[in-house]
């Protein structure tokens, strides 16, 4: 098993996997966020994990970060395609746009973000300058391309603490940073994936403009369902996509 993706919210459940299994797997760090559901997907074996467990009931800054990348990297899994939503801060992060950041800043505190701690041989540091695998990147952006599906390529991706949504002055704050989108789970789950040796990339899906960047009113959250659930049906052809033309090695057994 090689290949894995972390569902956000609107992927709770990956439809399309068949012959599913559930396998629960302890690990050092506690539960995961669930069994892992390991299946076939277009003839590639898939194991799935959804970050917020499968009633979407585990809050962000609750998430066992450690114990689903550590349950995945004990399941063998080399490449961790992951699905998030998002704040739009810049312009071109409308509701519905999908974007394949290629940055991040971590704004988040308080959670467990590494596996180098406690009793080590010797400190470990790891290489973080560019976050996200740009073979991973790269197939996300082949298969959108493909199939016609506008995909931004790039921006940095602000990880906030939640579950409260920002202020209008953080997000101006992130966006002078240089922040294009704000979500809550992309840290510490890619820097868990880099220290384990797995490849990760991240597909962002814009839920809503974020805090100050609605014209003066508030988060609009009445149209975020609606908009993240017709922005998966994009997600998941692109899915299909990667897998069924076996892009960049993703199913190993082909
Ligand atoms: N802020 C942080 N996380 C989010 C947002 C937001 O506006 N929308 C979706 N996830």
């Amino acid at each position: 098993m090689h290949f894995a993706i972390i569902g956000g919210t609107g992927l709770s459940q990956l439809e399309g996997l068949e012959s599913v299994r559930h396998q629960v797997v302890s690990t050092p760090f506690g539960e995961p966020s669930g069994p892992l559901s390991i299946g076939r997907m277009s003839g590639c074996d898939v194991v799935f994990l959804p970050r917020h467990g499968y009633n979407h009931r585990i809050a962000p800054h609750e998430i066992n970060y450690r114990a689903n990348i550590w349950a995945l990297r004990e399941m063998g899994i080399t490449r961790i395609l992951a699905v998030s939503s998002v704040g739009g801060i810049t312009p071109a992060m409308q509701p519905g746009t999908l974007c394949v950041p290629n940055q991040i800043i971590d704004y988040t505190w308080g959670r467990p973000s590494t596996f180098f701690e406690g009793d080590l041989e010797s400190v470990t540091h790891i290489d973080f300058s560019y976050p996200f695998a740009q073979s991973l990147r790269a197939a996300f952006l082949r298969s959108a391309a493909a199939l016609s599906i506008p995909l931004i390529d790039g921006g940095t991706y602000g990880a906030t603490q939640g579950p409260r949504l920002e202020t209008a002055a953080e997000i101006l704050k992130f966006e002078r940073d240089g922040c294009d989108v704000v979500g809550m789970t992309g840290m510490p789950e890619a820097v868990l994936a880099r220290e384990s040796d797995i490849a990760y990339a991240s597909l962002n899906v814009v839920a809503n403009r974020a805090a100050g960047k609605n014209g003066g009113g508030e988060v609009d959250f009445s149209k975020m369902n609606h908009t993240i659930a017709h922005a998966m049906n994009n997600v998941r052809a692109i899915f299909t996509q990667i897998l069924q033309t076996r892009d960049c090695a993703i199913c190993a057994d082909h």
